[in-house]
């Protein structure tokens, strides 16, 4: 075994080794746990104010049961966590600081592999992110999904369950004291949301990408198999410290190829488009936008989850979780069989005999849920760096679609305005919304999927086509099209749109077009004037080094891994 990097600390003589070592010593740990054990650092996103990783306490204790079973050396260190439906503006602002604080946390301690315990859905990415540009021996554990909601007999699904319910309470169908009596009965167990929104999916996306333990993403938090794999987990990274695997050899180009037809397979958000790319980014893989058109769109969705179908994470765990939908990828040839796995396996070995228990869920390859159904890329005068669909969660007669546009130039002019009864809208326009990207809002906040206009619901309509450079929460559905790029506030072509030009979404041919001259066009864009932008703290340091969307919005400066080393090395 090659000589472990905790050693640089605890392995020293003198006043510098006394000074490392005395001072943990006071937290009762005997001497001889400093002489080269494995020293592994379990990365947590704990927190009351993140209610879906609020049981990670729990989960660390358990990892650390398989870390010294090992004969590793468990510390747990606590890193900045982001609760999606707490933090305000929106928890996407701050993933990048979170990968910043993961990173530095874990180059400046004597650790030598990393456990990151992840679940709400900005916890996945900022995690990978951070621990990708380090560079260490490293496995992901997920917190598992709640239990499936349970409301008045029905399945009741996270946020999917919420956007319908609204929609019912607003038409009258719904009695506001039943919508109160349902808060209690969509989240009734610890975990993350519990259908294929951002989390299930970035859960789905660190399973696939061999950064888990096979049957990390479906466990039920509850679920006494979850702290199974907690331990399991832990008993692992000592074996990766000591085999020196680390997280770029398993984080590779093929990896990510897997991953990207996970999504399409699983119906996954469209969220996990950025956050996919901006950990590539990290850890130097070339990953583009068109990758996930090129690999995904014609690939079938195979599970029949919300929001593209009925069933619930739960549902998923018992007919068979990743390991059947990565086994059918393999059968019909399009899985990257060697990309190397946490456990020192090629994928193929840990998927290959998965078993299926519920063809109602996990649907073959050959007999699909619904084909054809991966992320589709657009492009056009609209969006010349790309926008993205989720066609597995449209309308099939919206996805060839011209209508007059209705703008709303920031998401508290539509809130004010859209269900004004004297709004000129009806179900055949478009929607767009502008100055929600990620510098306009700033943060790119998850409000993409627009509600719709009152006068429209009652029509008995529930879809229309909705463009703009916001991004959606992956429980959401219909015909959005989302990540405009460049976004308005950045002066992309999404500023200049005005209610009343045509617009036309053809997602057959990938494209979104404005039907406007080019000399109008033209004579707008000479009167834009860019949107003040925020001039102190995280804000400012965000707006002004945020890349696009299609860019995986990470900060330009955070692209890339400088590694494990610590640049000064004394007191
Ligand atoms: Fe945390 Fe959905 S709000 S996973």
């Amino acid at each position: 075994m090659k000589k472990l990097r905790s050693q640089e600390w605890f392995g020293r003589k003198g006043r510098d080794g006394f000074l490392y070592r005395s001072w943990m010593k006071n937290q009762g740990w005997p001497g001889d746990l400093f002489d080269g054990r494995p020293v592994i650092g379990i990365c947590n996103t704990w927190s009351e104010l993140t209610p879906c990783n609020a049981h990670f306490r729990e989960l660390a204790e358990c990892v650390k049961r398989g870390v010294w079973e090992a004969g590793g050396f468990p510390l747990e260190f606590p890193v900045m966590s982001l609760g999606e439906t707490q933090l305000r503006p929106t928890a996407m602002l701050f993933r990048n600081l979170a990968s910043m604080d993961v990173e530095e946390s874990i180059r400046g301690n004597p650790i030598d592999g990393v456990v990151l315990l992840m679940g709400c859905d900005k916890t996945t990415p900022s995690l990978l992110m951070g621990a990708a540009s380090c560079d260490l021996p490293t496995i992901g554990l997920s917190g598992g999904p709640m239990l499936s909601g349970k409301f008045h007999g029905h399945d009741l699904g996270s946020g999917t369950g919420l956007w319908q319910m609204t929609d019912q309470v607003r038409t009258g169908e719904m009695k506001v004291e039943e919508f109160v009596e349902a808060e209690s009965c969509m989240h009734r167990s610890k975990g993350h949301c519990m259908t294929m929104g951002t989390a299930s999916t970035m859960a789905n996306m660190v399973e696939a990408l061999g950064m888990s333990l096979p049957g990390n993403a479906a466990i039920p938090a509850v679920d006494a198999r979850r702290n199974t794999l907690a331990q399991a987990t832990g008993r692992r990274i000592v074996q990766m410290v000591r085999e020196d695997l680390c997280i770029s050899r398993i984080l590779t180009r093929e990896a990510f190829e897997n991953a990207i037809r996970a999504n399409a397979a699983i119906g996954g958000s469209t969220n996990a488009v950025i956050h996919l790319i901006a950990i590539a980014g990290r850890v130097g893989v070339p990953l583009v936008l068109d990758d996930f058109d090129r690999l995904g769109s014609s690939l079938p969705c195979l599970v029949d989850i919300q929001p593209s179908g009925k069933h619930l994470m739960e549902d998923f765990f018992y007919a068979g979780g990743l390991p059947a939908v990565l086994r059918e990828l393999g059968e019909a040839g399009v899985l990257n069989r060697e990309a190397v796995t946490v456990n020192g396996q090629p994928m193929w070995n840990n998927v290959a005999a998965a078993p299926c228990w519920n063809r109602d869920v996990i649907r073959r390859f050959t007999e699909p849920f619904k084909a054809g159904a991966g992320i589709a890329v657009l492009r056009g005068n609209l969006a010349p760096d790309g926008a993205v669909i989720k066609p597995s969660a449209a309308s099939p007669h919206l996805l060839q679609h011209t209508g007059r546009a209705v703008v709303f130039e920031t998401i508290e002019e539509f809130h004010a305005r859209i269900d004004d009864e004297t709004l000129d809208i009806d179900e055949t326009c478009v929607m767009v919304l502008k100055n929600c990207g990620p510098r306009g809002y700033p943060g790119m906040a998850e409000v993409g999927n627009m509600l719709l206009p009152q006068k429209v619901l009652r029509k008995g309509v529930t879809d229309m086509v909705r463009i703009s450079d916001a991004r959606m929460s992956g429980t959401a559905y219909g015909t959005v099209v989302l990540h405009a790029s460049p976004e308005a506030a950045a002066g992309g072509p999404l500023a200049l749109v005005c209610s009343g030009d045509m617009i036309t979404l053809d997602v057959p041919k990938r494209l979104l077009r404005l039907e406007v001259d080019e000399n109008v066009l033209a004579a707008r864009r000479a009167k834009w004037t860019p949107p003040r932008l925020p001039d102190r703290g995280w804000l400012k340091l965000y707006v002004e080094h945020v890349q696009q969307a299609d860019k995986g919005a990470d900060l330009d400066f955070l692209v890339g891994r400088s590694g494990a080393r610590v640049a000064r090395d004394s007191h």
